[in-house]
């Protein structure tokens, strides 16, 4: 009885390890321990057997029942964790996504430009000064002397907005207004940046919005020789120590001499090529003294003041610095041209 027992326990333990599907186990259980189980049968005829055999028969069948339901429970783990790490890596999903690239933005052109142009004018004392792009027509012409019906409003055609008198600025010039009657009666240096429009023709050479860079200088003494010199540090700081000016006349109403500065051409150095036009020249700005009527409309004493100012356009100077040839590439939003800027 002793060894048929043990024998059976050997069988069990052996099967159970070659078990290799959860559904087995069921079988297992019934065929060993079951109610009709080899097990349950050996345990019941322990009571045919002679009395002084009977408890240590007893003892090893009990021992035999703990231990075969302790190897089932833990061939069962086995089973179980088994089966689970099969169907993980059976059913796993990659939810790994491509990474989405990243486009760095850059500054565009014309931000850098104007940043190099407030950079000079910082380091020549001057502060900086916005206003607004929408203005009235006696800021942007009037207060300039331009009286309504002036000649020189062709100069710049104007987009009017549907409220009378009300347009979008043609030019920085305005700004000097601004800037004259928050300082005054004190002198003052300030560049005016910012974004002006015009009714224009669209080609190679104008857009109908452009930027602008106004500077005005105000105060005691303040002559053509300022003007001249300011201007040629300017050209000299941006485009070379070399660079040769000239002033030739011009007019604008709000300035009285007026002038266009020009700086000897960067590409022939004078020579003549076609970027000047066979001039040796190129025009960087329009400027002049400020006209006594405009010092009055700012609220100076032009018996006492004087003052100069300029304008430039930094798409110009860029395209000068950058060689580039169509000034319609700015603003037309192709990252290629941007590209090469960054
Ligand atoms: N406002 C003028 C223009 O737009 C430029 C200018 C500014 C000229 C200041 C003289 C002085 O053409």
């Amino acid at each position: 009885m002793l060894d048929e027992l043990k024998q059976m326990r050997q069988e069990a333990i052996d099967k159970l390890e070659v078990l290799s599907e959860a559904a087995d186990l069921d079988a297992w259980r019934l065929a060993f321990l079951g109610r009709k189980g080899r097990l349950t049968a050996a345990l019941r005829s322990i009571g045919a057997l002679p009395k002084e055999e009977r408890p240590l028969a007893g003892q090893l069948a009990n021992e035999i029942r703990v231990a075969l339901e302790a190897a089932f429970e833990q061939r069962a783990t086995e089973l179980r964790s088994r089966a689970l790490a099969e169907s993980l890596q059976r059913d796993a999903l990659d939810v790994h996504l491509p990474g989405r690239p990243q486009n760095l933005g850059a500054l565009h052109v014309s931000t850098q430009t104007l940043r190099e142009i407030y950079d000079i004018f910082r380091y020549l004392g001057f502060e900086i000064l916005r206003s607004g792009e929408v203005e009235d027509d006696m800021t942007n012409f009037q207060l300039l002397n331009f009286p309504p019906h002036h000649p020189a409003r062709d100069m710049q055609d104007t987009f009017f907005t549907t409220t009378p008198d009300v347009l979008l600025r043609t030019h920085t010039s305005p700004g000097q207004i601004h800037a004259m009657r928050k300082h005054h009666p004190e002198p003052f240096r300030a560049l005016l940046p910012g974004k002006c429009y015009r009714y224009e023709q669209v080609t190679m050479r104008s857009e109908y919005m452009f930027h602008q860079v106004e500077g005005i200088a105000v105060g005691h003494n303040i002559t053509m020789g300022d003007l001249k010199g300011v201007v040629t540090e300017f050209a000299r700081m941006m485009f070379g120590a070399d660079r040769k000016m000239r002033f030739r006349p011009s007019y604008f109403p709000f300035t009285e001499p007026s002038a266009e500065a020009d700086m000897d051409c960067i590409l022939c150095n004078g020579e003549g090529c076609a970027l000047c036009k066979y001039t040796g020249w190129l025009e960087i700005m329009g400027c002049g003294m400020v006209h006594p009527n405009v010092l009055r409309n700012g609220g100076y004493d032009p018996t006492e003041f004087s003052g100069f100012a300029f304008g430039m356009g930094p798409e110009r100077i860029a395209m000068l610095k950058h060689g580039i040839t169509d000034i319609r590439h700015f603003f037309s939003g192709d990252v290629r041209f941007l590209q090469q800027f960054a």
